[in-house]
């Protein structure tokens, strides 16, 4: 009789970062993650996601929150759980690159911040953009995880995938993510991904989809049937959509195989309770737009990820075109194809997106172009998979000659100015990084944080005055 070895499944929980980012713009604040964190410590996660991405972005810009103080309550929360973030390699959290001292020390204060787990990956798969961040977390004692932008093409062969994975190993990584952000991944072809990858790396293998188009639980049921050692999963209220597939829903599926993650459905039930009324608090206020909820079979067709869907709705308003949506659809591939087949996702995602629409509104293709097009055909975000169509690079940069070497190397180290420029703010160390990578919206900020202060020694003032007339 054969004896079937037990390999329990690992499970990030994404409900405090991907989940909300993909269902309601990334706007759950700390207050609402506060309360519920130390029974989701119970669970026996292998993760939680919750920091990185857009939530950092978002956290200074809509909620007026210093990200930096989420993850320190985070942290003080979850005892046993280990954190994750998601970092974009040279680009960090924002949408440019930067030199490697910001680089660097962005990673030493996650780290020292409480963050255990760093996704990074690029938005080209250019992995020379993810050597300063693979390093600087090495050096930190974190573990640095190195995602593959999965995307389809011509280019993208499991060839292609295996050698990718590869150079990620030798490169320090600990593990190795395969991030479909679009959920493009089928569950035969996942399996047949994860059966190559499996054969060519030893560090674990972590599979990150979305259920946009779907299949997503099935995919993930087939990457672990081959071998997958970790599923990204959100607590049901907020999963399914644009979202991951659901914790609950993987858990059942597992249960009493060799892949049991032994999770306690009861406790899951109580964490899906708390999170139920946010999302029924969420809908009522429009910021859960039910139509991110369904099934989108045409992502399969576009390739596109969720929220980039819901940006080019958004900017297709704001110009009164929104009848150009499928024209504009239809011209993403275009562009793609003419900007070296990148994958899309942040940035690449906002930068192709935005020139299709560009292309469509104008009437005429490459007429006006974006900074950011430019840049890319520059080479300043680094090197894509396939070059880029001589003619359209051309009419958008001219005879600028483009660069190849790693962008990060033509930057001179940033920190110095930086401090300099924002110093009459500062209050803590990280206030720099929060101010590199944001400028604008930090100072803003920085400014409410004053004026709240203000506020607040204001009143202790006044009801100084009042206990202690004069
Ligand atoms: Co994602």
């Amino acid at each position: 009789m054969s004896v079937i070895e037990k390999k329990p499944i690992k499970i990030t929980e994404t409900v405090l970062r991907d989940a909300h980012q993909s269902l309601i713009a990334t706007r759950m604040t700390t207050e609402q993650m506060l309360p519920i964190i130390e029974k989701m410590d119970k669970v026996g996660y292998h993760a939680v996601e919750c920091w990185g991405g857009a939530t950092f972005d978002a956290s200074l810009r809509f909620l007026k929150e210093d990200p930096w103080e989420r993850l320190r309550k985070l942290r003080d929360g979850f005892k046993n759980t280990k954190l994750q973030m998601l970092f974009r390699g040279q680009n960090i959290l924002g949408y440019n690159h930067y030199a490697d001292d910001v680089v660097e020390y962005f990673v030493q204060k996650s780290i020292a911040n409480g963050i255990d787990i760093i996704r990074i990956f690029d938005c080209l798969n250019d992995i020379r953009n993810l050597e300063t961040a693979v390093r600087a977390a090495n050096k930190e004692k974190g573990h640095a995880q190195v995602a593959l932008s999965y995307t389809l093409g011509d280019a993208y062969t499991l060839d292609y995938w295996k050698d990718m994975a590869k150079k990620i190993e030798e490169m320090g990584a600990n593990s190795l993510c395969i991030k479909d952000m679009a959920g493009l991944l089928t569950p035969y072809d996942a399996q047949e991904l994860v059966t190559a990858l499996k054969e060519t790396v030893a560090i674990p293998i972590d599979m990150h989809t979305h259920y946009t188009s779907g299949v997503a639980s099935m995919t993930y049921l087939k990457a672990v049937e081959a071998g997958c050692d970790i599923i990204d999963t959100a607590i049901s209220p907020f999963a399914l959509g644009t979202s991951q597939p659901a914790t609950e829903v993987m858990a059942e599926t597992f249960r009493g195989t060799p892949y049991d993650p032994g999770f306690d459905q009861n406790l899951l039930a109580e964490i899906a309770d708390y999170f139920r009324l946010l999302r029924e608090e969420d809908l009522e206020k429009g910021l859960l737009n039910p139509k991110v909820l369904g099934v989108n079979i045409k992502t399969l067709m576009y390739q596109v990820p969720g929220g980039m869907l819901s940006n080019l709705v958004s900017q297709l308003k704001e110009m009164g075109q929104e009848d150009k949506y499928y024209e504009v659809l239809e011209e993403v591939p275009r562009v793609r194809k003419d900007f070296g087949e990148p994958p899309l996702v942040t940035p690449s995602s906002q930068i192709v997106g935005t020139q299709a629409v560009l292309n469509v509104v104008s009437g005429e293709r490459y007429k006006m172009v974006t900074k950011e097009s430019k840049k890319l055909l520059s080479g300043e975000f680094g090197q894509t998979v396939k070059p880029f169509n001589p003619e359209v690079q051309k009419k958008c940069i001219g005879d600028k000659e483009p660069i190849t070497c790693r962008p990060a190397d033509l930057l001179e180290p940033q920190l110095p100015r930086l401090e300099k420029e924002m110093s009459q703010y500062k209050q803590h160390e990280e206030d720099v990084l929060s101010y590199a990578l944001f400028p604008q919206v930090a100072l803003e900020y920085f400014r409410y944080r004053e004026a709240q202060q203000t506020r607040v020694d204001q009143s202790v003032a006044d009801m100084e005055h009042k206990v202690y007339p004069v």
